[in-house]
């Protein structure tokens, strides 16, 4: 448990108006401050950080809760190690015994781990011995020089099943960390442990903090798999990393090129282009976008050039529309990738071609064009059906407008039947979009679907009668006393779901204790989404007028009814629940 001391101490020095900002832009609205939501994709701001009660919710997707909450999400981290990245933000020394062990194995000791794992295969490549045919590998056959390998960390490990597993242990490892950060793996037959990466160059993959959170390794010949990369540990998301991140957040003022290898990356550095990055082995992600949306406006896809690289750039351009990012798509010919044009034609060749990549629009129309046989009316038809439906999704009328000249020219038709059937489509989206926000609406009031407390579609009016009782208990001390002290009766069987039992609970367990109710502590037992939708129900209560003691006595004797009810069915007591219905129904009669 962490001392009470050190939140409050968080609490105060890191300001979470701060603390958020270095990661979204902020604006001033009224007292708080709203900005681009960092957790879903969105173009108009929903996200709010409130300074009053130094906490953020997000009305677009219901992520919220405190600062240890918000570093717990955007680094991916747990609560505890949201509590020492913080503590350590604002030079607050955390005693150890706190810390403790989590169970499993911590960030921290992965992040050291891999530390050592890649001075270890570093040490390997300039061995002359050892790291021979890696280094002839790379220095040969990739063209890179030694300066770009220091620069970007490479390494080299060793044709040997348990060089890096003695080296790890004898600096202290456990079997269990160097598991977990897959580093090594364990033998079915033997139960033995033995390195992962053998025979193959190495990738780090470092963070923009500069902690090594993954490896990549690829054979030095044609043989499978081609490329190893790190699985997800604890310090690792292949959802939400970028190879060459650390080094192109500096260049990303205007302009970052998105590419798919290691190689393309450190390819296009070497040759001036630092702004380059690279997913790692898998499609780019909506965590992907928005992690490139904080560093830059405008996104250059480049993909090889294949039908999977094709696919892969729709969906990247997809994503990066989403969250509001100019996308361009670079076409380049007489190469597959950019590492292999590099070498071929040069860097100023290359930057022509960034130069002359093409907005996603014209990508998309030119593909869709090289379709159809546009000189038959047939052809002529099928293309403007395709184009109607590219162009009615565009927001921006100023943007339709331009995409349809140059569209009607290139298929050759008149602008203005492509304008009547693109408005005519539009008018069909937006009826949809209509419904479908009818469908959603009608699914919250009842609660369907709710992922972060699935059992509240049981009885949606408890779970609302519950976010009233925990908005009040988490807003007013005195609420909370007068349960503490049996004046509102109210108890944890009573809540309706899971989420608000084990909230209640916590709640209860601090107020009861000498270390007293503390809202950054719920987040040792609560979930970063379980905390967003406290937050909602503190924020509820908040704007609403009347958060007297009635209304907590209300929704307490509501929880209760819901609850015997429920009790009451579970015993399948069925003639007595018919004859509390029958008795509500005649007080309803009499009350008419
Ligand atoms: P080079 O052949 O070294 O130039 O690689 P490349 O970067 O051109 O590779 P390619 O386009 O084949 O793959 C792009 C990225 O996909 C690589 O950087 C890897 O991260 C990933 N990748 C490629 N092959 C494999 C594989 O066999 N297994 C896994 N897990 N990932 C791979
Ligand atoms: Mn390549």
């Amino acid at each position: 448990m962490i001392p009470r001391e050190i939140l409050e101490e968080i609490r105060y020095r890191c300001d979470i108006e701060d603390v958020i900002g270095s990661y979204v832009t902020l604006k001033r609205a009224g007292s708080n401050r709203n900005g681009l939501c960092p957790f879903h994709s969105e173009k108009t701001p929903s996200f709010t950080v409130f300074p009053a009660t130094k906490s953020f919710y997000c009305f677009g997707c219901g992520a919220g809760g405190d600062v240890i909450t918000f570093i717990q999400k955007i680094e991916n981290l747990d609560y505890v190690g949201a509590v020492e990245a913080l503590a350590k933000r604002a030079g607050i020394s955390i005693p150890n015994e706190s810390v403790g062990t989590r169970g499993g194995v911590s960030r921290r000791r992965v992040l050291d781990a891999n530390l050592e794992a890649a001075k270890f295969f570093r040490n390997c490549l300039f061995d002359p011995v050892i790291g021979k045919a890696g280094m002839a590998y790379l220095t040969g056959e990739r063209r890179l020089s030694t300066a770009v390998i220091r620069r970007f960390g490479l390494g080299f490990a060793p044709n040997d099943f348990g060089m890096l597993t003695n080296y790890l242990k004898k600096r202290g490892f456990s079997e269990e960390e160097l598991l977990a950060a897959f580093l090594c793996g364990r033998s079915q037959k033997t139960h033995q442990l033995f390195d992962l990466f053998r025979n193959r160059v190495i990738f780090p993959v470092i963070d923009t903090t500069g902690d090594v959170v993954a490896f990549g390794g690829r054979v030095m010949d044609d043989s499978k798999p081609k490329y190893l990369n790190s699985s997800d540990t604890p310090c690792f998301k292949k959802s939400r990393v970028l190879f060459g991140l650390n080094y192109a957040k500096a260049h990303a003022a205007e302009q970052m090129i998105l590419c798919e290898g290691y190689m393309d990356t450190i390819a296009m550095h070497a040759a001036g282009f630092e702004n380059a990055v690279a997913t790692l082995g898998t499609a780019i992600t909506p965590e992907h976008a928005r992690l490139l949306s904080r560093y830059t406006k405008r996104v250059v896809i480049n993909y090889d050039s294949d039908d999977a690289g094709q696919r892969a750039a729709d969906k990247a351009m997809a994503l990066l529309d989403e969250v509001g990012l100019e996308v361009r798509v670079l076409k380049l010919t007489g190469a597959k990738d950019a590492d292999e044009y590099i070498r071929k034609f040069g860097a100023d060749a290359f930057r022509r071609t960034i130069e002359e990549s093409r907005t996603a629009f014209d990508h998309k129309l030119n593909a869709l064009l090289s379709r159809f046989d546009v000189s038959t009316t047939e052809g002529k038809i099928r293309a403007a059906r395709e184009t109607v439906s590219i162009i009615a999704a565009v927001p921006s009328g100023v943007e339709r407008e331009l995409y349809l000249t140059a569209a009607a020219e290139k298929i050759g038709i008149a602008k203005e039947g492509l304008q009547n059937d693109v408005a005519r489509a539009r008018r069909a989206l937006a009826a949809n979009a209509a419904k479908e926000r009818g469908r959603e609406k009608n699914a919250e009031a009842f609660r369907f679907g709710d992922r972060v407390s699935p059992d509240a579609a049981k009885d949606p009016a408890a779970a609302n009668a519950e976010e009233t009782a925990l908005g009040l208990l988490l807003l007013y001390p005195e609420h909370r006393a007068a349960v503490k002290a049996g004046k509102i009766a109210l108890s944890v069987e009573d809540f309706a779901t899971d989420l608000g039992r084990r909230a209640f609970a916590a709640m209860t367990e601090m107020e009861e204790s000498d270390d007293a109710f503390l809202f950054a502590r719920l987040g040792e037992t609560l979930s970063p989404d379980e905390m967003g939708r406290l937050e909602r129900a503190r924020r509820e209560r908040q704007s609403l007028s009347n958060n007297d003691e009635e209304v907590l006595r209300a929704a307490a004797e509501f929880l209760r009814t819901a609850r015997e009810k429920r009790e009451a069915t579970a015993r399948g007591d069925w003639q007595s629940e018919i004859r509390r219905r029958r008795a509500a129904r005649n007080q309803d009669k009499q009350q008419n």
